[in-house]
Protein backbone atom coordinates (compact mmCIF):
# COMPACT_ATOMS: atom_id res chain seq x y z
CA UNK A 1 0.00 0.00 0.00
CA UNK A 2 1.19 3.58 -0.76
CA UNK A 3 0.16 6.95 0.69
CA UNK A 4 1.87 10.58 0.17
CA UNK A 5 2.94 12.52 2.46
CA UNK A 6 2.93 16.53 2.17
CA UNK A 7 5.32 18.69 4.17
CA UNK A 8 2.96 21.99 3.78
CA UNK A 9 3.13 25.65 4.43
CA UNK A 10 5.83 26.67 1.44
CA UNK A 11 4.29 28.61 -1.70
CA UNK A 12 4.24 26.80 -4.93
CA UNK A 13 7.00 28.59 -7.70
CA UNK A 14 8.66 27.91 -11.03
CA UNK A 15 7.30 26.20 -14.01
CA UNK A 16 5.89 23.11 -15.01
CA UNK A 17 4.60 21.72 -18.18
CA UNK A 18 0.78 20.19 -18.80
CA UNK A 19 0.27 16.60 -19.76
CA UNK A 20 -2.76 15.47 -22.10
CA UNK A 21 -6.16 15.71 -21.58
CA UNK A 22 -7.45 12.09 -19.68
CA UNK A 23 -10.86 13.13 -20.74
CA UNK A 24 -10.38 13.53 -24.12
CA UNK A 25 -7.83 10.70 -24.45
CA UNK A 26 -9.73 8.28 -23.19
CA UNK A 27 -12.76 8.68 -25.95
CA UNK A 28 -10.22 9.13 -28.31
CA UNK A 29 -8.77 5.90 -27.56
CA UNK A 30 -12.05 4.25 -27.55
CA UNK A 31 -13.28 6.11 -30.92
CA UNK A 32 -10.32 4.43 -32.56
CA UNK A 33 -12.25 1.39 -32.69
CA UNK A 34 -14.52 2.69 -35.95
CA UNK A 35 -11.02 3.52 -37.78
CA UNK A 36 -9.61 1.23 -40.35
CA UNK A 37 -6.22 1.25 -40.38
CA UNK A 38 -3.78 2.71 -37.68
CA UNK A 39 -4.31 5.62 -35.81
CA UNK A 40 -1.49 7.14 -33.64
CA UNK A 41 -2.86 9.16 -30.71
CA UNK A 42 -0.19 11.39 -29.32
CA UNK A 43 0.54 13.53 -25.86
CA UNK A 44 -1.16 10.89 -24.12
CA UNK A 45 -0.58 10.88 -20.13
CA UNK A 46 0.51 7.91 -18.62
CA UNK A 47 -2.27 6.97 -15.82
CA UNK A 48 -4.44 4.34 -14.29
CA UNK A 49 -7.44 5.51 -16.15
CA UNK A 50 -5.85 5.11 -19.71
CA UNK A 51 -3.62 1.69 -18.98
CA UNK A 52 -7.26 0.77 -18.29
CA UNK A 53 -8.95 1.95 -21.66
CA UNK A 54 -5.84 0.34 -23.36
CA UNK A 55 -6.12 -3.16 -21.58
CA UNK A 56 -10.03 -3.35 -22.88
CA UNK A 57 -9.22 -2.44 -26.54
CA UNK A 58 -6.36 -5.19 -26.23
CA UNK A 59 -8.18 -7.71 -24.77
CA UNK A 60 -11.07 -7.20 -27.71
CA UNK A 61 -8.51 -7.91 -29.89
CA UNK A 62 -6.94 -4.68 -30.52
CA UNK A 63 -3.11 -3.97 -31.84
CA UNK A 64 -2.27 -1.24 -29.77
CA UNK A 65 1.82 -0.79 -28.56
CA UNK A 66 2.92 2.57 -27.00
CA UNK A 67 5.96 3.37 -29.15
CA UNK A 68 7.74 5.91 -27.09
CA UNK A 69 6.68 7.77 -23.77
CA UNK A 70 3.59 9.44 -24.55
CA UNK A 71 2.33 7.82 -28.32
CA UNK A 72 -0.32 5.22 -28.32
CA UNK A 73 -0.22 3.28 -31.86
CA UNK A 74 -3.92 1.47 -32.60
CA UNK A 75 -5.06 -0.80 -35.19
CA UNK A 76 -8.64 -1.99 -34.60
CA UNK A 77 -8.91 -4.02 -37.65
CA UNK A 78 -9.20 -7.11 -36.17
CA UNK A 79 -11.44 -7.31 -33.27
CA UNK A 80 -12.88 -10.94 -32.20
CA UNK A 81 -14.54 -9.82 -28.81
CA UNK A 82 -16.43 -6.91 -28.74
CA UNK A 83 -17.26 -6.85 -25.22
CA UNK A 84 -16.17 -4.68 -22.35
CA UNK A 85 -16.12 -6.96 -19.42
CA UNK A 86 -17.34 -6.29 -15.66
CA UNK A 87 -14.33 -6.17 -13.68
CA UNK A 88 -12.54 -3.61 -16.28
CA UNK A 89 -15.70 -1.42 -16.23
CA UNK A 90 -16.15 -1.48 -12.76
CA UNK A 91 -12.63 0.10 -12.21
CA UNK A 92 -13.54 2.55 -14.86
CA UNK A 93 -16.97 3.86 -16.24
CA UNK A 94 -15.68 5.74 -19.21
CA UNK A 95 -15.59 1.97 -20.52
CA UNK A 96 -19.08 3.06 -21.67
CA UNK A 97 -17.21 4.50 -24.38
CA UNK A 98 -16.59 1.03 -26.19
CA UNK A 99 -20.73 1.09 -26.88
CA UNK A 100 -20.66 2.72 -29.54
CA UNK A 101 -17.76 2.35 -31.82
CA UNK A 102 -18.58 -1.78 -31.45
CA UNK A 103 -22.17 -1.56 -32.34
CA UNK A 104 -21.73 0.88 -35.22
CA UNK A 105 -18.55 -0.68 -36.51
CA UNK A 106 -19.28 -4.38 -35.97
CA UNK A 107 -23.12 -4.19 -35.31
CA UNK A 108 -22.95 -5.99 -31.91
CA UNK A 109 -21.69 -4.94 -28.08
CA UNK A 110 -21.62 -6.29 -24.83
CA UNK A 111 -20.27 -3.70 -22.37
CA UNK A 112 -20.87 -4.14 -18.41
CA UNK A 113 -23.29 -2.03 -17.05
CA UNK A 114 -21.23 1.34 -15.03
CA UNK A 115 -22.60 0.93 -11.31
CA UNK A 116 -22.52 4.20 -9.41
CA UNK A 117 -19.44 5.86 -8.28
CA UNK A 118 -18.22 7.61 -4.89
CA UNK A 119 -19.88 10.63 -6.54
CA UNK A 120 -23.09 9.77 -7.84
CA UNK A 121 -25.06 7.31 -9.61
CA UNK A 122 -23.46 8.07 -12.70
CA UNK A 123 -26.85 6.85 -14.92
CA UNK A 124 -26.35 5.74 -18.87
CA UNK A 125 -30.19 5.84 -19.95
CA UNK A 126 -29.42 8.70 -22.77
CA UNK A 127 -26.40 6.72 -24.24
CA UNK A 128 -28.80 3.65 -24.30
CA UNK A 129 -31.96 6.02 -25.60
CA UNK A 130 -29.65 7.75 -27.88
CA UNK A 131 -28.84 3.93 -29.50
CA UNK A 132 -31.92 2.87 -30.01
CA UNK A 133 -33.28 6.28 -31.43
CA UNK A 134 -30.59 4.91 -33.91
CA UNK A 135 -32.24 1.55 -34.44
CA UNK A 136 -29.98 -0.47 -31.67
CA UNK A 137 -32.07 -3.31 -29.95
CA UNK A 138 -30.42 -2.99 -26.39
CA UNK A 139 -31.76 -5.20 -23.47
CA UNK A 140 -29.61 -5.30 -20.18
CA UNK A 141 -29.00 -8.47 -18.84
CA UNK A 142 -26.77 -9.98 -16.03
CA UNK A 143 -25.56 -6.68 -15.71
CA UNK A 144 -24.44 -6.41 -19.20
CA UNK A 145 -26.07 -3.94 -21.83
CA UNK A 146 -26.21 -6.37 -24.91
CA UNK A 147 -26.85 -4.35 -28.13
CA UNK A 148 -27.46 -5.45 -31.98
CA UNK A 149 -27.68 -3.46 -34.99
CA UNK A 150 -27.44 -4.08 -38.53
CA UNK A 151 -26.18 -0.68 -39.35
CA UNK A 152 -27.19 2.01 -37.43
CA UNK A 153 -29.76 4.37 -39.14
CA UNK A 154 -28.95 9.06 -38.71
CA UNK A 155 -31.94 10.31 -36.81
CA UNK A 156 -32.92 12.99 -34.81
CA UNK A 157 -31.86 12.82 -31.12
CA UNK A 158 -32.58 15.36 -27.99
CA UNK A 159 -30.89 14.76 -24.98
CA UNK A 160 -32.90 15.20 -22.02
CA UNK A 161 -29.55 16.33 -19.77
CA UNK A 162 -25.90 17.42 -20.89
CA UNK A 163 -23.87 14.42 -21.14
CA UNK A 164 -20.04 14.40 -22.32
CA UNK A 165 -19.79 10.78 -22.51
CA UNK A 166 -23.28 10.29 -23.71
CA UNK A 167 -22.57 12.56 -26.39
CA UNK A 168 -18.86 11.22 -27.27
CA UNK A 169 -21.13 7.71 -27.64
CA UNK A 170 -23.43 8.98 -30.12
CA UNK A 171 -21.24 11.28 -32.02
CA UNK A 172 -18.94 8.36 -32.37
CA UNK A 173 -22.00 5.93 -33.38
CA UNK A 174 -23.39 8.39 -35.96
CA UNK A 175 -20.30 8.55 -37.85
CA UNK A 176 -20.41 5.40 -39.33
CA UNK A 177 -24.84 4.89 -39.71
CA UNK A 178 -26.74 4.91 -42.55
CA UNK A 179 -27.44 9.27 -43.30
CA UNK A 180 -27.98 11.90 -41.17
CA UNK A 181 -27.78 12.34 -37.66
CA UNK A 182 -28.64 15.25 -35.88
CA UNK A 183 -27.53 15.33 -32.02
CA UNK A 184 -29.50 18.16 -29.74
CA UNK A 185 -28.48 19.66 -26.28
CA UNK A 186 -24.62 17.98 -26.86
CA UNK A 187 -21.87 18.80 -24.34
CA UNK A 188 -19.58 21.45 -25.79
CA UNK A 189 -16.52 20.35 -23.39
CA UNK A 190 -13.24 21.28 -24.92
CA UNK A 191 -12.42 17.14 -24.94
CA UNK A 192 -15.51 16.37 -26.90
CA UNK A 193 -14.45 19.17 -29.26
CA UNK A 194 -10.92 17.07 -29.49
CA UNK A 195 -12.86 13.91 -30.00
CA UNK A 196 -15.01 15.50 -33.15
CA UNK A 197 -11.32 17.08 -34.49
CA UNK A 198 -10.26 13.07 -34.19
CA UNK A 199 -12.87 11.73 -36.13
CA UNK A 200 -13.19 14.54 -38.96
CA UNK A 201 -9.50 13.62 -39.34
CA UNK A 202 -10.43 9.81 -39.72
CA UNK A 203 -12.88 11.35 -42.67
CA UNK A 204 -15.97 11.49 -40.43
CA UNK A 205 -18.55 14.45 -41.96
CA UNK A 206 -19.28 16.53 -38.80
CA UNK A 207 -21.08 19.80 -38.87
CA UNK A 208 -21.49 21.86 -35.83
CA UNK A 209 -17.99 21.25 -33.73
CA UNK A 210 -18.02 22.85 -30.29
CA UNK A 211 -21.98 23.86 -30.31
CA UNK A 212 -24.90 21.68 -28.42
CA UNK A 213 -26.19 20.68 -32.17
CA UNK A 214 -23.67 18.46 -34.38
CA UNK A 215 -24.98 17.39 -37.56
CA UNK A 216 -23.56 13.76 -38.95
CA UNK A 217 -23.61 12.44 -42.21
CA UNK A 218 -23.09 8.48 -41.76
CA UNK A 219 -19.97 7.11 -43.89
CA UNK A 220 -19.08 3.59 -44.67
CA UNK A 221 -15.77 3.61 -43.62
CA UNK A 222 -13.27 6.00 -41.53
CA UNK A 223 -9.19 5.61 -41.97
CA UNK A 224 -6.93 5.64 -38.95
CA UNK A 225 -4.53 9.24 -38.60
CA UNK A 226 -2.14 11.18 -36.42
CA UNK A 227 -3.79 13.13 -33.45
CA UNK A 228 -2.21 15.33 -30.67
CA UNK A 229 -4.32 15.36 -27.23
CA UNK A 230 -4.84 18.37 -26.14
CA UNK A 231 -3.47 19.98 -22.64
CA UNK A 232 -5.70 18.52 -19.63
CA UNK A 233 -7.14 21.71 -18.44
CA UNK A 234 -8.39 20.27 -15.16
CA UNK A 235 -4.51 19.60 -14.27
CA UNK A 236 -3.98 22.92 -15.45
CA UNK A 237 -6.57 24.48 -13.13
CA UNK A 238 -5.65 21.87 -9.97
CA UNK A 239 -1.79 23.12 -10.26
CA UNK A 240 -3.29 27.07 -10.63
CA UNK A 241 -5.46 26.68 -7.56
CA UNK A 242 -2.89 25.02 -5.30
CA UNK A 243 -0.56 27.77 -6.60
CA UNK A 244 -3.25 30.38 -5.24
CA UNK A 245 -3.50 28.69 -1.67
CA UNK A 246 -0.13 28.83 -1.45
CA UNK A 247 0.67 32.09 -2.34
CA UNK A 248 2.96 31.26 -4.84
CA UNK A 249 3.56 32.25 -8.27
CA UNK A 250 3.85 29.57 -10.76
CA UNK A 251 3.95 28.96 -15.21
CA UNK A 252 2.41 26.12 -17.10
CA UNK A 253 3.31 25.37 -20.31
CA UNK A 254 1.48 23.52 -23.23
CA UNK A 255 -1.89 25.00 -21.54
CA UNK A 256 -4.65 26.28 -23.55
CA UNK A 257 -6.28 29.54 -21.08
CA UNK A 258 -9.33 29.56 -23.22
CA UNK A 259 -10.23 25.83 -22.20
CA UNK A 260 -10.16 27.58 -18.81
CA UNK A 261 -12.07 30.83 -18.95
CA UNK A 262 -14.28 30.28 -15.83
CA UNK A 263 -11.26 29.15 -14.09
CA UNK A 264 -9.79 31.66 -14.57
CA UNK A 265 -12.28 34.31 -13.75
CA UNK A 266 -12.93 33.14 -10.71
CA UNK A 267 -9.46 33.00 -9.75
CA UNK A 268 -8.81 36.78 -10.39
CA UNK A 269 -11.67 37.08 -8.22
CA UNK A 270 -10.04 35.14 -5.64
CA UNK A 271 -7.45 37.84 -6.04
CA UNK A 272 -4.74 36.18 -7.85
CA UNK A 273 -2.86 37.83 -10.69
CA UNK A 274 -2.94 35.98 -14.09
CA UNK A 275 -1.27 36.38 -17.50
CA UNK A 276 -1.80 34.26 -20.56
CA UNK A 277 -0.27 33.29 -24.12
CA UNK A 278 -1.60 30.94 -26.71
CA UNK A 279 -0.10 27.88 -25.10
CA UNK A 280 0.84 29.04 -21.26
CA UNK A 281 -0.74 29.91 -18.28
CA UNK A 282 1.33 32.04 -15.25
CA UNK A 283 -0.98 32.73 -11.61
CA UNK A 284 0.97 35.07 -9.46
CA UNK A 285 -0.60 35.32 -5.85
CA UNK A 286 2.00 37.56 -4.35
CA UNK A 287 1.94 35.71 -0.98
CA UNK A 288 -2.09 36.89 -0.31
CA UNK A 289 -4.84 35.20 1.17
CA UNK A 290 -7.36 34.36 -1.38
CA UNK A 291 -10.70 36.11 -1.25
CA UNK A 292 -13.80 33.82 -0.85
CA UNK A 293 -15.69 33.17 -4.53
CA UNK A 294 -18.74 31.64 -4.86
CA UNK A 295 -19.23 28.80 -7.01
CA UNK A 296 -22.14 27.20 -9.08
CA UNK A 297 -21.22 24.14 -11.39
CA UNK A 298 -22.98 23.68 -14.95
CA UNK A 299 -21.89 22.37 -18.25
CA UNK A 300 -19.12 23.86 -20.43
CA UNK A 301 -18.37 27.02 -20.89
CA UNK A 302 -19.75 27.54 -16.63
CA UNK A 303 -17.56 26.75 -14.11
CA UNK A 304 -16.54 22.69 -14.86
CA UNK A 305 -17.31 20.25 -11.79
CA UNK A 306 -14.29 18.92 -12.14
CA UNK A 307 -12.60 21.93 -10.05
CA UNK A 308 -15.44 21.81 -7.33
CA UNK A 309 -13.05 20.19 -4.93
CA UNK A 310 -9.89 22.18 -5.34
CA UNK A 311 -11.98 25.22 -5.21
CA UNK A 312 -13.20 24.27 -2.09
CA UNK A 313 -9.72 24.28 -0.60
CA UNK A 314 -9.33 27.45 -1.43
CA UNK A 315 -12.42 29.16 -0.14
CA UNK A 316 -11.50 27.11 2.85
CA UNK A 317 -8.73 29.37 4.02
CA UNK A 318 -9.81 32.46 1.99
CA UNK A 319 -11.05 35.71 3.78
CA UNK A 320 -14.33 35.19 4.30
CA UNK A 321 -17.99 33.47 3.56
CA UNK A 322 -18.53 31.88 0.26
CA UNK A 323 -20.76 29.33 -1.49
CA UNK A 324 -19.93 26.27 -3.13
CA UNK A 325 -23.03 24.67 -5.51
CA UNK A 326 -22.51 21.10 -6.77
CA UNK A 327 -25.22 20.68 -9.48
CA UNK A 328 -24.10 17.76 -11.82
CA UNK A 329 -23.50 15.27 -9.29
CA UNK A 330 -25.08 13.88 -6.01
CA UNK A 331 -23.04 13.42 -4.19
CA UNK A 332 -19.49 15.10 -4.73
CA UNK A 333 -18.71 16.62 -1.58
CA UNK A 334 -17.11 13.65 -0.40
CA UNK A 335 -13.61 16.01 0.06
CA UNK A 336 -15.96 18.12 3.12
CA UNK A 337 -15.66 15.81 5.84
CA UNK A 338 -11.74 15.35 5.60
CA UNK A 339 -11.12 19.21 4.89
CA UNK A 340 -13.46 19.28 7.85
CA UNK A 341 -11.12 17.26 10.20
CA UNK A 342 -8.21 19.58 8.45
CA UNK A 343 -10.09 22.52 10.27
CA UNK A 344 -11.61 23.98 7.86
CA UNK A 345 -14.95 25.87 8.56
CA UNK A 346 -17.56 24.46 6.02
CA UNK A 347 -21.42 23.03 6.18
CA UNK A 348 -23.10 21.09 3.56
CA UNK A 349 -26.57 21.60 3.03
CA UNK A 350 -27.85 20.07 0.12
CA UNK A 351 -26.28 20.87 -3.54
CA UNK A 352 -24.36 23.33 -1.07
CA UNK A 353 -21.61 24.26 0.97
CA UNK A 354 -21.18 26.97 2.97
CA UNK A 355 -17.48 27.82 3.88
CA UNK A 356 -16.35 30.26 6.27
CA UNK A 357 -12.68 30.43 5.69
CA UNK A 358 -10.09 30.08 8.23
CA UNK A 359 -6.49 31.00 8.38
CA UNK A 360 -4.41 28.10 9.03
CA UNK A 361 -5.81 24.46 8.35
CA UNK A 362 -3.97 21.73 10.13
CA UNK A 363 -1.61 18.89 8.79
CA UNK A 364 -3.73 15.65 9.74
CA UNK A 365 -4.38 12.02 8.19
CA UNK A 366 -6.45 11.88 5.63
CA UNK A 367 -8.02 9.21 3.19
CA UNK A 368 -9.29 10.36 -0.09
CA UNK A 369 -12.02 8.91 -1.98
CA UNK A 370 -12.52 10.07 -5.13
CA UNK A 371 -10.41 11.41 -8.21
CA UNK A 372 -10.82 15.18 -7.70
CA UNK A 373 -11.31 14.80 -4.16
CA UNK A 374 -7.86 13.38 -3.71
CA UNK A 375 -6.68 16.73 -5.30
CA UNK A 376 -8.23 19.37 -2.72
CA UNK A 377 -6.77 17.37 -0.04
CA UNK A 378 -3.04 17.75 -1.69
CA UNK A 379 -3.57 21.44 -2.02
CA UNK A 380 -4.56 21.47 1.34
CA UNK A 381 -1.93 19.49 2.37
CA UNK A 382 0.36 22.16 1.06
CA UNK A 383 -1.27 24.88 2.38
CA UNK A 384 -1.95 23.23 6.20
CA UNK A 385 2.07 23.58 8.35
CA UNK A 386 3.30 20.50 9.00
CA UNK A 387 2.87 16.80 7.70
CA UNK A 388 -0.16 15.50 6.18
CA UNK A 389 -0.97 12.03 4.83
CA UNK A 390 -3.42 10.67 2.73
CA UNK A 391 -4.06 7.13 2.30
CA UNK A 392 -6.20 5.25 -0.78
CA UNK A 393 -4.03 7.54 -3.06
CA UNK A 394 -5.28 5.45 -6.17
CA UNK A 395 -7.67 7.46 -6.84
CA UNK A 396 -4.71 10.56 -7.70
CA UNK A 397 -3.02 8.04 -9.97
CA UNK A 398 -6.12 7.90 -12.12
CA UNK A 399 -6.19 11.50 -13.50
CA UNK A 400 -3.19 13.06 -12.81
CA UNK A 401 0.59 12.04 -14.28
CA UNK A 402 3.56 12.00 -11.64
CA UNK A 403 1.67 14.55 -9.41
CA UNK A 404 4.54 14.55 -6.50
CA UNK A 405 7.51 15.08 -9.52
CA UNK A 406 5.50 18.05 -10.73
CA UNK A 407 4.89 19.82 -7.46
CA UNK A 408 8.06 19.04 -6.36
CA UNK A 409 9.32 20.61 -9.50
CA UNK A 410 7.44 23.67 -7.95
CA UNK A 411 9.16 23.75 -4.50
CA UNK A 412 6.40 21.49 -2.47
CA UNK A 413 7.47 18.94 0.16
CA UNK A 414 5.69 16.04 -1.24
CA UNK A 415 6.37 12.07 -1.44
CA UNK A 416 4.73 8.73 -2.20
CA UNK A 417 5.57 6.41 1.13
CA UNK A 418 5.01 2.24 0.86
CA UNK A 419 3.56 1.29 4.27
C1 LIG B 1 -17.66 13.19 -17.74
O1 LIG B 1 -18.37 12.20 -17.02
C2 LIG B 1 -16.26 13.22 -17.15
N1 LIG B 1 -15.61 11.94 -17.35
C3 LIG B 1 -16.35 13.56 -15.66
O2 LIG B 1 -15.00 13.67 -15.18
C4 LIG B 1 -17.03 14.92 -15.51
O3 LIG B 1 -17.17 15.21 -14.14
C5 LIG B 1 -18.41 14.88 -16.19
O4 LIG B 1 -18.27 14.48 -17.56
C6 LIG B 1 -19.09 16.24 -16.18
O5 LIG B 1 -18.28 17.18 -16.83
C7 LIG B 1 -15.09 11.65 -18.56
O6 LIG B 1 -15.18 12.43 -19.50
C8 LIG B 1 -14.41 10.32 -18.71
P1 LIG B 1 -22.06 13.36 -17.63
P2 LIG B 1 -19.81 11.71 -17.55
O7 LIG B 1 -22.69 12.26 -18.42
O8 LIG B 1 -19.89 11.81 -19.01
C9 LIG B 1 -26.41 12.84 -15.91
C10 LIG B 1 -13.24 13.33 -13.69
O9 LIG B 1 -13.09 13.70 -12.52
N2 LIG B 1 -26.60 11.76 -16.90
O10 LIG B 1 -21.68 14.61 -18.35
O11 LIG B 1 -20.10 10.39 -16.91
C11 LIG B 1 -25.42 12.49 -14.81
O12 LIG B 1 -26.06 11.78 -13.76
C12 LIG B 1 -14.57 12.78 -14.13
O13 LIG B 1 -12.36 13.41 -14.59
C13 LIG B 1 -27.83 11.13 -16.99
O14 LIG B 1 -28.77 11.43 -16.25
O15 LIG B 1 -20.77 12.79 -16.91
C14 LIG B 1 -24.93 13.85 -14.35
O16 LIG B 1 -25.86 14.39 -13.43
C15 LIG B 1 -15.55 12.66 -12.99
N3 LIG B 1 -28.00 10.14 -17.91
C16 LIG B 1 -25.00 14.69 -15.63
O17 LIG B 1 -25.82 13.95 -16.55
C17 LIG B 1 -26.98 9.76 -18.76
O18 LIG B 1 -27.20 8.85 -19.60
C18 LIG B 1 -23.64 14.94 -16.28
O19 LIG B 1 -22.99 13.70 -16.39
C19 LIG B 1 -25.73 10.40 -18.65
C20 LIG B 1 -25.56 11.41 -17.72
Amino acid sequence: MEKIVIKGGKPLSGNIYASGAKNAVLPIIAASIVGTGTSIIKNVPHLDDVTTMNELLIQMGVRLTINDTTNVEICADHIHNPRAPYETVKTMRASILALGPLLTKYGKAEVSLPGGCAIGARPVDIHLKGLEAMGAKIKVENGYIIAKADRLQGCQFYMDKVTVTGTENLLIAATLAKGETILENCATEPEVVDLTRYLINMGAQIKGIGTSILKIQGVKTLHGCEHNVIPDRIEVGTFLVAAAATGGKITINRANPEDLESVLIKLREAGAEISTTKDSISLNMHGKRPKPVNINTAPHPAFPTDMQAQFCTLNAIADGYSIVTENLFENRFMHINELIRMGANITVAGKQAIIKGVKQLNSAQTTATDLRASASLVIAGLVAKGSTEIFDIHFIDRGYEVIEEKLNQLGANINRISY
